[in-house]
């Protein structure tokens, strides 16, 4: 839900008392509008340490773009989790976004949400600049005169998408937080989000034009264009189905992979992890019950698959709790035929169908919730 950004004066009231917790992401919460007076907007929006407030005083005019990457990245998340236990539920009106918890834990799914929103903030930044909606930004210029690729020569030419000023500035405003602290969880925050970034010049493409007598492509012209942000979550999902435990050195200065295979510190030190490898720190908890305590909603009430062996079939993602049929009449055009000339003429045919939902709260969780639910009124 996003709301304009007057009431974002209104919200920073209510939300003080959690500020420990807020994080950047809470931008993504709002439609930022653009400043009059910088200094002001720039203290009134909340979620943000004072170095970022510094940087939102310097570019007003880019904190539109970063409350947008921020919506971009949590809504591809949600996407790329739709079927998975966690589904990278947001929390309405607190300033952490996605709880307390998951901006402490150092588990794989903080990890996806780091690298996952500051791709966002990268790829909404170099759009922007591109379209020439940013004052000190433009097309990337280094890219001048022939090259090749594995169709032949072309030329650099048109505007080609300057993702080294919108990771840059992502790398500031975002890593701002964690360069102040300096523990193991500053350090996985930091690669993730740098993964995040890299997955965006990785995944960078070419676009070109043929000039020429009669279609012939004597000549191209090629300029490089962002991929679309879906192809960026398949990506960084991959990273995550694949992403390694690790623990920082001795010196508490560099990360290093947990192998539990091998004991041996020595080993360990040459082993650490790739730029393109996302880290965690701790196991993630099954997420299958009520537990706000550990940042999970549970499953229940989730729509599940009968037949699926996967993890959105109803015995994996009900955590084998068994799950609720509702019979429900669906309506679908059919027995459709062309009528000449020109359109199709359709049935309507009903159909019964049965979806199955994970069983409600259990017993066990309901005091919780119950406590939950309170406390959000409380805090109203
Ligand atoms: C995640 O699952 C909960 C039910 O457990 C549901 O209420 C919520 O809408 C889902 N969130 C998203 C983003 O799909
Ligand atoms: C349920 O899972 C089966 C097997 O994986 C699949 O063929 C089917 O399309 C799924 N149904 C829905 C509604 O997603
Ligand atoms: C659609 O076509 C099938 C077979 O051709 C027929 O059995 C069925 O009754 C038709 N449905 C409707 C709603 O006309
Ligand atoms: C939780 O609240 C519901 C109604 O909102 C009530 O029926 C239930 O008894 C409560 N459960 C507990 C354990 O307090």
């Amino acid at each position: 839900m996003r709301c304009h950004w007057i009431s974002v004066l209104f919200l920073a009231v209510i939300t003080i008392p959690q500020f420990a917790s807020s994080t950047w992401w809470f931008l993504s919460k709002f439609q930022l509008g653009t400043a009059a007076n910088p200094r002001m907007y720039c203290d009134h929006i909340p979620g943000m340490e004072r170095k970022q407030r510094r940087l939102c005083q310097k570019h007003p005019d880019h904190m539109v773009q970063v409350g947008e990457g921020a919506a971009t990245g949590i809504k591809e998340c949600q996407y790329q989790f739709r079927q998975h236990r966690w589904n990278c539920s947001t929390i309405d009106r607190d300033a952490s976004v996605f709880g307390k918890s998951l901006v402490k834990s150092g588990s794989r799914e903080a990890a996806f949400v780091y690298a996952i929103s500051s791709a966002g903030v990268v790829h909404s930044i170099s759009r922007a600049c591109n379209r020439g909606d940013l004052l000190n930004c433009a097309c990337d210029k280094t890219r001048l005169g022939k090259h090749h690729d594995q169709q032949g020569e072309f030329a650099w030419g048109g505007c080609s998408t300057n993702v080294r000023y919108g990771s840059n500035f992502a790398r500031q405003f975002i890593d701002a937080r964690e360069r102040k602290m300096r523990d193991s969880r500053a350090l996985m925050n930091l690669h993730n989000n740098r993964v995040g970034r890299k997955a965006l010049h990785k995944l960078m493409r070419h676009q070109c034009k043929c000039h020429g007598v009669s279609g012939a492509c004597n000549v191209r012209t090629c300029w490089t264009t962002l991929p679309e942000f879906r192809e960026v979550g398949a990506y960084l999902k991959e990273k995550y189905d694949a992403s390694l435990e690790v623990s920082s050195d001795p010196s508490g200065t560099t990360l290093i992979t947990a192998d539990h295979l091998n004991d041996n510190r020595k080993s360990l030190k040459t082993n650490p992890p790739q730029v393109h490898d996302l880290v965690y720190l701790e196991h993630s908890s099954d997420y299958c019950s009520f537990d706000p305590l550990i940042g999970s909603i549970g499953t229940a009430g989730r729509p599940c698959n009968k037949t699926s062996k996967g993890i959105d079939g109803c015995d994996l993602l009900c955590c084998g709790r068994g799950y609720d049929t509702r019979r429900v009449l669906v309506t679908t055009p059919c027995n459709c035929t062309f009528k000449w000339c020109c359109s199709v003429e359709c049935k309507t045919c009903t159909q019964w169908k049965d979806e199955h939902f994970c069983k409600p709260l259990q017993s066990f969780e309901l005091n919780k919730f119950n406590a939950t639910k309170q406390q959000q009124q409380q805090q109203k």
